[in-house]
């Protein structure tokens, strides 16, 4: 199998089809040698990171853009762009190993045709590098749309870094299981397994690896001692710091990172009931607490119509990671920034109003509802706060964590962290309280 072709097939789904890369890419890897498996991976992130340039260079060098059946070819071509810009494969292999794609794609006439522009593109890549410079979308990779909102929420620095920091390949992290160990014993143990680790002070649980590694070579992945959750989404259990007797609600809980989450940290709840919309991202919920050997009512349901699911107790404690935008973990989704449209954002933030005010009306007196996003854009986050604590009189901001500074309180607003501030994804925290 040609891993060019693959990648450039894949791009095509991505880009032309709208699929996600999550859902694309791991079913092609499975069959796949490790090496090409890894390959196939730099392909398509590198090739989604970079898109607006890549395309840039293709128009460049070609009279008219490859369309309808040919437009795999194209991906293939932008496949053999990256290679020679952002990889240390050989001209040579990258060029050749990217013409023979063409065959693979039942495009063997076209061989010649590729090659020519590859090698185009080796001649001339110096000056093209420099007018992509020039241009700042050709820079930064992101569509102008959310270019534009970045600048007004943050100003055009931030706004840069954000983009910048967007372009980097994210850390994997660990949360080790607090009922199995410590977090300084398991780091001891993924030393033994020759895996390097970091801590991080706000961060009880999380251990961030020096390099990413397959799963299995963690100790005890498969007996539930370890699993792999960014730093950023970790906070959520501790925020939400259930407490023994609660009945605690997930409302949004697929893939259920969170709900296990909260389960490892404090084993005396009276029950956790775990919600969400999609039936099969909810079977991962299971897997999870199953894999972890925990329990956990897990319940098909529409969270901003409780009526449907609610068994009539209300709630001590309700997370609600809300639906969103996602552009806080666009360094892991590279595909993010292509696949979402401006025009979804006006609907999330929607859908979050009616989940948070559903919600809210099943929580008890004195009971918290911690919101979070993984978005970096105000609408769903601060200024999506702002408007419910204008319409709910009995809501409260409250510090995430006891010891917080007060600076959260004072400007009424919640947590934003940006994308790689202590190396965590890009998240979003507001703690509610509901008065007595
Ligand atoms: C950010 S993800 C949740 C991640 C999860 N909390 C975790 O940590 O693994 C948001 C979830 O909301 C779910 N969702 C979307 N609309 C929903 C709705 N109206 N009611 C309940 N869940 C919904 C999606 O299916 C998705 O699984």
């Amino acid at each position: 199998m040609n891993v060019r072709a693959l990648a450039a097939k894949i791009l095509n789904q991505v880009v032309e089809q709208g699929q996600s890369l999550s859902n694309v890419l791991p079913p092609v890897q499975q069959d796949l040698s490790p090496k090409d498996k890894a390959l196939l991976q730099v392909l398509c992130y590198g090739v989604l990171r970079t898109l607006p340039r890549l395309d840039f260079f293709c128009r460049s060098l070609m009279d008219k853009a490859l369309k309808g059946k040919q437009r795999d070819l194209h991906f293939l071509i932008l496949v053999g762009f990256y290679q020679l810009l952002y990889t240390r494969i050989p001209s040579h292999a990258a060029v050749g190993e990217t013409v023979n794609g063409a065959k693979e794609l039942k495009k063997q006439a076209l061989k010649g045709m590729v090659n020519g522009v590859l090698r185009n593109f080796l001649r001339e890549q110096e000056s093209l590098v420099e007018k992509a410079n020039k241009q700042p979308a050709l820079v930064y990779c992101h569509p102008s749309w959310l270019v534009k909102r970045l600048q007004a929420a943050y100003g055009d620095e931030l706004a840069a870094q954000i983009m910048h920091n967007n372009n980097q390949q994210a850390p994997m992290w660990l949360r080790v299981n607090a009922l199995h160990h410590t977090r300084d014993q398991y780091q001891v143990l993924l030393n033994d397994a020759g895996l390097l680790s970091f801590s991080s002070e706000f961060n009880d649980n999380a251990l961030r690896l020096e390099k990413p590694t397959d799963v299995y070579k963690l100790p005890g992945f498969t007996e539930g001692w370890v699993s792999v959750q960014d730093g950023a989404a970790q906070l959520a259990a501790h925020y939400l710091d259930a407490q023994a007797g609660d009945l605690v609600l997930d409302a949004c809980s697929a893939p259920g990172g969170k709900t296990v989450h909260v389960l490892e940290l404090q084993k005396n709840i009276k029950q956790m009931v775990a919600v969400d919309a999609d039936a099969k991202r909810l079977l991962r919920v299971q897997e999870n607490l199953d894999r972890l050997k925990l329990k956990a009512s897990v319940i098909h349901g529409d969270a901003s119509q409780p009526g449907s699911w609610w068994h009539g107790e209300l709630f001590d404690r309700i997370l609600c990671d809300a639906p969103c935008s996602a552009t806080g973990v666009i360094r892991r989704h590279p595909d993010i920034r292509w696949l979402r449209r401006e025009s979804d954002i006006a609907g999330l933030v929607s859908l979050q109003k009616n989940i948070l005010h559903a919600l809210w009306d099943k929580l008890k007196p004195g009971g918290i509802l911690l919101y979070a996003t993984c978005s970096i854009l105000p609408d769903e986050n601060d200024l999506q706060i702002q408007d419910f604590l204008e319409s709910r009189q009995d809501a409260s901001l409250i510090p995430l964590i006891v010891q917080d500074n007060l600076q959260n309180n004072i400007q009424n607003k919640g947590r934003q962290i940006l994308p790689n501030e202590d190396a965590m994804d890009g998240f979003y925290y507001a703690k509610l309280q509901k008065s007595l």
